[in-house]
Protein backbone atom coordinates (compact mmCIF):
# COMPACT_ATOMS: atom_id res chain seq x y z
CA UNK A 1 0.00 0.00 0.00
CA UNK A 2 1.71 3.32 -0.74
CA UNK A 3 -1.33 6.32 -0.16
CA UNK A 4 -5.34 6.66 -0.31
CA UNK A 5 -7.06 8.46 -2.77
CA UNK A 6 -10.32 9.45 -2.00
CA UNK A 7 -12.30 6.39 -0.59
CA UNK A 8 -9.47 3.96 -2.27
CA UNK A 9 -6.30 2.20 -1.32
CA UNK A 10 -3.34 2.40 -3.64
CA UNK A 11 -0.78 0.37 -4.27
CA UNK A 12 1.75 -0.70 -6.38
CA UNK A 13 3.50 -4.23 -7.50
CA UNK A 14 6.02 -4.66 -10.50
CA UNK A 15 4.82 -5.81 -14.06
CA UNK A 16 5.47 -9.46 -14.93
CA UNK A 17 5.19 -10.52 -18.75
CA UNK A 18 1.53 -11.44 -18.10
CA UNK A 19 0.92 -7.98 -17.89
CA UNK A 20 1.53 -6.99 -21.52
CA UNK A 21 -1.59 -6.75 -22.72
CA UNK A 22 -3.02 -4.53 -19.87
CA UNK A 23 0.04 -2.53 -20.39
CA UNK A 24 -0.24 -2.13 -24.20
CA UNK A 25 -4.16 -0.77 -23.28
CA UNK A 26 -2.83 1.27 -20.99
CA UNK A 27 -0.08 2.50 -23.72
CA UNK A 28 -2.83 3.15 -26.07
CA UNK A 29 -5.17 5.32 -23.64
CA UNK A 30 -2.41 7.48 -22.77
CA UNK A 31 -1.11 7.86 -26.28
CA UNK A 32 -4.58 9.07 -27.35
CA UNK A 33 -4.58 11.53 -24.46
CA UNK A 34 -0.86 13.07 -24.74
CA UNK A 35 -1.05 12.89 -29.08
CA UNK A 36 -4.96 13.90 -29.37
CA UNK A 37 -5.95 14.16 -33.48
CA UNK A 38 -4.48 10.55 -34.31
CA UNK A 39 -6.29 8.03 -35.93
CA UNK A 40 -6.64 4.75 -33.91
CA UNK A 41 -4.78 2.40 -36.27
CA UNK A 42 -1.95 4.80 -35.76
CA UNK A 43 -1.94 5.18 -32.09
CA UNK A 44 -2.15 1.64 -31.48
CA UNK A 45 1.39 1.67 -33.57
CA UNK A 46 2.76 4.08 -31.56
CA UNK A 47 1.70 2.20 -28.21
CA UNK A 48 3.56 -0.59 -29.49
CA UNK A 49 6.61 1.20 -30.86
CA UNK A 50 6.73 2.54 -26.81
CA UNK A 51 6.47 -0.77 -25.81
CA UNK A 52 9.50 -2.35 -27.88
CA UNK A 53 11.47 0.74 -27.11
CA UNK A 54 10.69 0.49 -23.33
CA UNK A 55 11.79 -3.64 -23.19
CA UNK A 56 14.84 -2.23 -25.08
CA UNK A 57 15.93 0.38 -22.66
CA UNK A 58 19.39 0.92 -21.18
CA UNK A 59 19.38 1.15 -18.13
CA UNK A 60 15.56 -1.07 -17.69
CA UNK A 61 13.09 0.42 -16.96
CA UNK A 62 11.06 -0.70 -13.73
CA UNK A 63 7.29 -1.37 -14.37
CA UNK A 64 4.86 -1.50 -11.95
CA UNK A 65 1.32 -1.89 -12.21
CA UNK A 66 -1.01 0.60 -10.00
CA UNK A 67 -3.40 -1.01 -8.49
CA UNK A 68 -6.84 0.63 -6.74
CA UNK A 69 -8.02 -1.69 -3.75
CA UNK A 70 -6.19 -4.47 -5.83
CA UNK A 71 -7.32 -3.45 -9.30
CA UNK A 72 -4.72 -3.17 -11.45
CA UNK A 73 -5.46 0.52 -13.50
CA UNK A 74 -2.86 1.88 -14.39
CA UNK A 75 1.27 1.95 -14.81
CA UNK A 76 4.07 3.37 -13.84
CA UNK A 77 7.47 3.18 -15.57
CA UNK A 78 11.00 4.63 -14.32
CA UNK A 79 14.40 4.19 -14.52
CA UNK A 80 17.58 5.09 -12.42
CA UNK A 81 20.96 6.79 -13.34
CA UNK A 82 23.04 8.59 -11.06
CA UNK A 83 21.85 11.05 -8.96
CA UNK A 84 18.19 10.87 -11.00
CA UNK A 85 15.04 9.30 -11.08
CA UNK A 86 13.66 8.94 -14.17
CA UNK A 87 9.78 9.02 -14.55
CA UNK A 88 9.47 7.37 -18.05
CA UNK A 89 5.51 7.36 -18.01
CA UNK A 90 2.80 7.50 -15.72
CA UNK A 91 -0.77 6.64 -17.33
CA UNK A 92 -4.27 5.26 -15.79
CA UNK A 93 -6.90 4.18 -17.47
CA UNK A 94 -9.58 6.77 -18.60
CA UNK A 95 -12.50 5.90 -16.07
CA UNK A 96 -9.61 6.12 -13.22
CA UNK A 97 -8.28 9.26 -13.87
CA UNK A 98 -8.89 12.52 -11.43
CA UNK A 99 -9.58 10.64 -8.69
CA UNK A 100 -6.35 11.66 -7.05
CA UNK A 101 -4.87 7.88 -7.84
CA UNK A 102 -1.65 9.54 -9.63
CA UNK A 103 -0.87 11.92 -7.00
CA UNK A 104 -1.36 9.87 -4.54
CA UNK A 105 1.53 7.74 -6.69
CA UNK A 106 3.58 10.70 -7.87
CA UNK A 107 3.92 11.22 -3.65
CA UNK A 108 5.31 8.01 -3.38
CA UNK A 109 7.85 8.53 -6.23
CA UNK A 110 8.72 11.90 -4.48
CA UNK A 111 9.27 9.64 -0.95
CA UNK A 112 11.67 7.69 -2.41
CA UNK A 113 13.37 9.93 -4.69
CA UNK A 114 13.79 11.85 -1.44
CA UNK A 115 15.13 9.18 0.39
CA UNK A 116 17.74 8.47 -2.38
CA UNK A 117 18.84 11.71 -2.89
CA UNK A 118 17.75 11.91 -6.39
CA UNK A 119 16.17 14.21 -8.53
CA UNK A 120 13.13 13.40 -10.51
CA UNK A 121 13.00 14.25 -14.33
CA UNK A 122 10.53 13.58 -16.82
CA UNK A 123 9.50 14.86 -20.13
CA UNK A 124 5.80 15.98 -21.25
CA UNK A 125 4.42 16.40 -24.80
CA UNK A 126 3.25 19.68 -25.54
CA UNK A 127 0.23 18.34 -26.46
CA UNK A 128 -0.33 17.05 -23.11
CA UNK A 129 -0.50 20.35 -20.79
CA UNK A 130 -2.98 18.73 -18.55
CA UNK A 131 -0.38 16.73 -17.10
CA UNK A 132 2.32 19.11 -17.57
CA UNK A 133 -0.09 21.55 -15.17
CA UNK A 134 -0.54 18.60 -12.58
CA UNK A 135 3.78 18.13 -12.67
CA UNK A 136 4.15 21.73 -11.72
CA UNK A 137 1.45 21.52 -9.36
CA UNK A 138 3.19 19.20 -7.49
CA UNK A 139 6.45 20.88 -7.51
CA UNK A 140 7.97 19.83 -10.97
CA UNK A 141 9.80 22.74 -12.58
CA UNK A 142 10.84 23.35 -16.46
CA UNK A 143 14.16 23.03 -16.82
CA UNK A 144 14.17 22.79 -20.90
CA UNK A 145 11.87 22.10 -23.88
CA UNK A 146 12.15 21.21 -27.86
CA UNK A 147 9.87 21.04 -30.79
CA UNK A 148 7.61 17.87 -29.02
CA UNK A 149 8.10 17.89 -24.97
CA UNK A 150 9.25 19.88 -21.44
CA UNK A 151 12.18 18.47 -20.18
CA UNK A 152 10.89 19.32 -16.27
CA UNK A 153 12.68 18.29 -12.86
CA UNK A 154 11.31 17.87 -9.11
CA UNK A 155 14.80 18.32 -7.27
CA UNK A 156 14.79 16.89 -3.62
CA UNK A 157 16.01 19.22 -0.95
CA UNK A 158 18.45 16.65 -0.16
CA UNK A 159 19.82 16.00 -4.05
CA UNK A 160 23.23 15.97 -5.19
CA UNK A 161 23.72 19.64 -7.07
C1 LIG B 1 -1.63 12.10 -15.74
C2 LIG B 1 -2.38 11.09 -14.85
C3 LIG B 1 -1.47 9.92 -14.52
C4 LIG B 1 -2.74 11.83 -13.52
O1 LIG B 1 -3.40 10.94 -12.68
P1 LIG B 1 -4.82 11.32 -12.07
O2 LIG B 1 -5.16 10.32 -11.05
O3 LIG B 1 -5.79 11.55 -13.17
O4 LIG B 1 -4.48 12.73 -11.39
P2 LIG B 1 -5.12 13.32 -10.07
O5 LIG B 1 -6.54 12.90 -9.95
O6 LIG B 1 -4.22 13.04 -8.92
O7 LIG B 1 -5.02 14.86 -10.41
C5 LIG B 1 -5.90 15.35 -11.43
C6 LIG B 1 -5.13 16.21 -12.36
O8 LIG B 1 -4.39 15.45 -13.29
C7 LIG B 1 -4.23 16.22 -14.49
N1 LIG B 1 -4.47 15.39 -15.66
C8 LIG B 1 -3.52 15.15 -16.59
N2 LIG B 1 -3.99 14.37 -17.54
C9 LIG B 1 -5.27 14.12 -17.26
C10 LIG B 1 -6.28 13.37 -17.91
N3 LIG B 1 -6.07 12.71 -19.03
N4 LIG B 1 -7.49 13.30 -17.34
C11 LIG B 1 -7.74 13.96 -16.19
N5 LIG B 1 -6.82 14.68 -15.52
C12 LIG B 1 -5.58 14.76 -16.06
C13 LIG B 1 -5.15 17.41 -14.40
O9 LIG B 1 -4.29 18.53 -14.09
C14 LIG B 1 -6.01 17.09 -13.22
O10 LIG B 1 -6.27 18.25 -12.49
P3 LIG B 1 -7.69 18.97 -12.67
O11 LIG B 1 -8.68 17.96 -12.15
O12 LIG B 1 -7.56 20.19 -11.83
O13 LIG B 1 -7.85 19.24 -14.12
C15 LIG B 1 -3.68 10.56 -15.50
O14 LIG B 1 -4.60 11.62 -15.65
C16 LIG B 1 -3.46 9.90 -16.85
O15 LIG B 1 -3.27 8.70 -16.93
N6 LIG B 1 -3.49 10.70 -17.95
C17 LIG B 1 -3.27 10.17 -19.29
C18 LIG B 1 -1.83 9.74 -19.50
C19 LIG B 1 -0.87 10.89 -19.35
O16 LIG B 1 -1.12 12.00 -19.83
N7 LIG B 1 0.26 10.63 -18.65
C20 LIG B 1 1.30 11.60 -18.43
C21 LIG B 1 2.39 11.40 -19.44
S1 LIG B 1 3.63 12.66 -19.28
Amino acid sequence: MIGHAPGATVALRPANPEDESLLQAIALSARADALPGLDGEVLAMQASVVRRARAGRVPPADEELVLVDGEPVGAIATARTPGVLELIDIALLPRWRRRGIGTAVLDRLFTVADDERRTVRARVYHTNPRAHALYRRLGFVDVDRDELSWMIERRSASAAS
